[in-house]
C-alpha cells in the first residue's frame, strides 16, 4: 500500500528556491525499502554517476542520492540535463531488480505522474517511453543506467522557477510551478514519488507476471504517444529519424510504429517528437 501523501500545509508563501529540507525528507521516507540511506549533496556532478559508483562498490539497493544542484547532469541519448539550483528534484536510486528493466522504466514514470497528481492540481501524461509532460511540455526526464548487477534510476523533475531565460528549452519543457501558477513544495512531492516507487517496486519484485502486467497497463493508459503520428530520433535500428503512426506498445514496452509504407516496426528506444 502507498502511504498517504504528506500535507502541503505551511507551504504557501514558502520560498521556492530554499535548499531541500533533508530532515523532512528523511522522516517521510523512514520505514521504506527505497530511500534508505538518503545521501544528500548541496551540489554534485551527477547523482547517477554517484549512485553508479555506489553500485560498483557493492552497496545494497535502496540508496537514494539527492542534490540541490547538479553540475553535470546527464540525459538520455547523450543529452545534458539543465540545472535549476534549489528548484528541481534531482535524485537517483540504486536498485538491484530481479525483474526485467523495462518494468522499472514503466514504474518510474508511473510513480512520477501519480506523485505530481497527488500533490499538485496538475494533470500529466507520459511520452513514450518515460518523459513526463504537462500540456505538451516536459517536466521530468528519467535516465535508467544498468551495470554491476544494478540499475540506477535517475530522475530530474523541474519543480519551481521558470525556463523563460532559455527560449529554445522553454518551447519544449516547463516547470510544475509555471504550470500551476504557484510554487510547489519539493519535499512532499519527493516523499510521494519515492513512496509510490517503493510500492510499485515491491509489487514488481514479489507479484510475478500479474503484477508486471498491471504496471504495464497503468503505464500504457497514461501514454499520450499512442494513436498519433510520431517522429523517433536515434533509434538503434536506423540512424535517420523514423516517421510513422504510433499504434501501440508491446508487452516489453517497445513502441509499435506503423511506417508510411505499411511496415510495422518495433522500436525499443529513442526519443519521440
Ligand atoms: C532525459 O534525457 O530525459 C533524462 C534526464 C535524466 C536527468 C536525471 S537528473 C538526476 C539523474 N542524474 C543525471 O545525471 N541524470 C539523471
Amino acid at each position: 500500500m502507498s502511504r498517504p501523501d504528506p500535507p502541503n500545509a505551511g507551504a504557501a508563501g514558502a520560498s521556492d528556491d530554499a535548499p531541500l529540507r533533508v530532515d523532512e525528507l528523511r522522516h517521510g521516507l523512514s520505514g521504506l525499502a527505497l530511500g534508505n540511506p538518503l545521501i544528500y549533496f548541496p551540489a554534485v556532478d551527477s547523482t547517477n554517476t554517484y549512485a553508479s559508483a555506489l553500485a560498483r562498490a557493492g552497496a545494497a539497493e535502496g540508496a537514494l542520492v539527492v542534490t540541490d544542484h547538479q553540475t553535470a547532469g546527464r540525459g538520455r541519448i547523450g543529452r545534458v540535463w539543465k540545472p535549476l539550483p534549489n528548484q528541481q528534484l534531482i535524485l537517483s536510486l540504486l536498485l538491484r531488480p530481479t525483474f526485467p528493466a523495462h518494468y522499472l522504466m514503466m514504474a518510474s514514470a508511473l510513480a512520477v505522474t501519480e506523485a505530481i497528481e497527488a500533490t499538485t492540481p496538475l494533470r500529466v501524461g507520459i511520452k513514450w517511453p518515460n518523459d513526463v509532460l504537462i500540456n505538451g511540455r516536459k517536466v521530468c526526464g528519467i535516465l535508467i543506467e544498468t551495470g554491476d548487477g544494478a540499475a540506477v534510476v535517475g530522475m530530474g523533475l523541474n519543480v519551481n522557477g521558470s525556463l523563460a531565460s532559455d527560449p529554445e528549452l522553454a518551447a519544449r519543457a516547463t516547470t510544475l510551478a509555471a504550470e500551476a501558477g504557484a510554487p510547489i513544495p519539493r519535499e512532499p512531492l519527493a516523499i510521494a514519488l519515492i513512496s509510490r516507487l517503493d510500492d510499485l517496486y515491491r509489487q514488481l519484485s514479489t507479484g510475478g507476471p500479474a503484477a508486471q502486467n498491471a504496471v504495464r497497463d497503468r503505464w500504457r493508459a497514461r501514454l499520450i504517444t499512442l494513436g498519433r503520428r510520431a517522429t523517433i530520433h536515434q533509434t538503434p535500428q536506423r540512424t535517420d529519424a523514423l516517421e510513422g503512426f504510433a499504434v501501440d506498445v508491446n508487452s516489453d514496452g517497445a513502441l509499435l510504429l506503423r511506417l508510411d509504407d505499411g511496415q510495422l516496426l518495433t522500436v525499443t528506444w529513442g526519443d519521440v517528437e
